[in-house]
C-alpha cells in the first residue's frame, strides 16, 4: 500500500478536524454578509461541488477520505449522478447546482469555463467559491476579456459571482494526480498547490481545505495574479507529472496523463514557479483526445 492509499482511507470517517468543529478564526471583515461571516467562524464540514467529471470526483474522494460530506451536481440531474454515488459512500449526495451551492460550507466550481454563465449566483451569493476552472478556447469558445489580458479567467467568474469569494485553486493539477499526491500534513513528500483570491479570510478558508485533503498552499495574492497558475505557465501541470516519458506521442499524451502518478512538488517550488512566470497569451490548447 502507498502513502496515498493510506491518506485516501475511505474506512477513516472521523472528521478530520480533531472533533473541534467550531475553530474560531483571527479576523473577519465586518462588511462581510452574515452568512460568510458564520461561515469563516466554523471549520468546513461539507463540500459543495457544482461539475462532477474528472476533478469535481477527485475532489470528491479526497474530501470524503478526509471525512467531509460531498454534494454533487452536474447538469444532467442527480439520478446522473448515482453510481459515483454508490462508489463515494455515504458520506456522499447527489443534488441540483442550487443545492450543492446552498449545502456547501465550501463550494467547489468545477465545470468547462464556457458554462461559467449558468453559475447560481444567488445560491452562491454569500460563499467561498473555489474555482478550478481554466480557459481552452478550442474548448469554451474564444473570450475577448480574456484574449486583451483585460481579466484573469478567475476575475470574469468573480465578476458574474456577484457576492460570493472566488478562489481559484486545484487548476494547475491533473486530475489523476490531485489523488495521487495528496498526504498528510507533515510528510516529507507533501505538495502545494497555488492559490488566489481577493478576500484573505475566504484564502485562508482554501489554504484550510487544502491542508485537509492533503496539500500545502501558497498564496499568490488577489485575483489579477492567477493567472501566475494558468496553461502555459511553469506552474500548470508540467511540474506534478514529471519526466514525460521518451518517444510518447501527441495521441499517447493525454491517456499518460490520466493515469500517471505524478511527482510531488514541495511549496518552495510552487512558490518559485509563480514568482517568476511571465504573463503570456491567455489559454490553453487541449493535448489530443481532450477536447470535449
Ligand atoms: N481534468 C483535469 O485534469 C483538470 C485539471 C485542472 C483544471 N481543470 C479544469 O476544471 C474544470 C473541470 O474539468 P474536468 O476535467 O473535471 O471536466 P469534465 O470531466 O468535463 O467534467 C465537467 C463537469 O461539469 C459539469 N457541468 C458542465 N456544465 C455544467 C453546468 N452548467 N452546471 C453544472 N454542471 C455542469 C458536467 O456535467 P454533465 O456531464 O452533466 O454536463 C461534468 O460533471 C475545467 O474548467 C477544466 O479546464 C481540469
Amino acid at each position: 500500500m502507498d502513502a496515498t492509499s493510506v491518506f485516501c482511507d475511505t474506512k477513516r470517517r472521523r472528521p478530520p478536524f480533531g472533533g473541534a468543529e467550531a475553530v474560531r478564526l483571527r479576523h473577519h471583515p465586518s462588511s462581510a454578509p452574515r452568512r460568510r461571516k458564520r461561515r469563516e467562524r466554523v471549520m468546513p464540514r461539507t463540500l459543495g461541488l457544482i461539475g462532477s467529471g474528472l476533478i469535481g470526483t477527485s475532489l470528491a474522494r479526497l474530501a470524503v477520505a478526509a471525512g467531509m460530506e460531498v454534494v454533487l451536481s452536474n447538469s444532467r440531474g442527480p439520478e446522473s449522478l448515482a453510481e459515483l454515488v454508490g462508489t463515494l459512500g455515504s458520506g456522499a449526495r447527489a443534488a441540483v447546482p442550487e443545492e450543492a451551492a446552498e449545502a456547501g460550507d465550501l463550494v467547489v466550481v468545477t465545470i468547462p469555463l464556457r458554462g461559467y454563465g449558468r453559475l447560481p449566483v444567488a445560491a452562491l451569493r454569500g460563499r467561498t467559491v473555489l474555482d478550478t476552472m481554466n480557459y481552452y478556447p478550442q474548448r469554451d469558445g474564444r473570450i475577448a476579456e480574456l484574449d486583451a489580458g483585460r481579466l484573469t479567467t478567475s476575475e470574469l467568474v468573480q465578476r458574474h459571482l456577484a457576492g460570493a469569494s472566488v478562489v481559484k485553486v486545484f487548476n494547475n493539477i491533473g486530475s489523476h494526480q490531485l489523488l495521487s499526491l495528496a498526504r498528510p500534513a507533515g510528510a516529507a513528500d507533501r505538495s502545494a498547490l497555488p492559490l488566489a483570491g481577493d478576500e484573505e479570510p475566504a484564502r485562508r478558508e482554501a489554504a484550510r481545505l487544502l491542508d485537509v485533503l492533503g496539500y500545502d498552499a501558497v498564496d499568490m495574492g488577489p485575483l489579477a495574479e492567477s493567472w501566475r497558475s494558468e496553461p502555459g505557465t511553469p506552474v500548470y501541470t508540467r511540474p506534478y507529472l514529471g519526466e514525460t516519458p521518451p518517444g510518447l506521442t501527441a495521441e499517447e499524451y493525454f491517456p499518460w496523463f490520466l493515469r500517471n502518478p505524478g511527482r510531488p512538488v514541495p511549496a518552495s517550488l510552487v512558490r518559485e514557479l509563480t514568482e517568476t512566470a511571465v504573463r503570456g497569451p491567455a489559454g490553453g490548447v487541449l493535448p489530443a483526445g481532450a477536447a470535449r
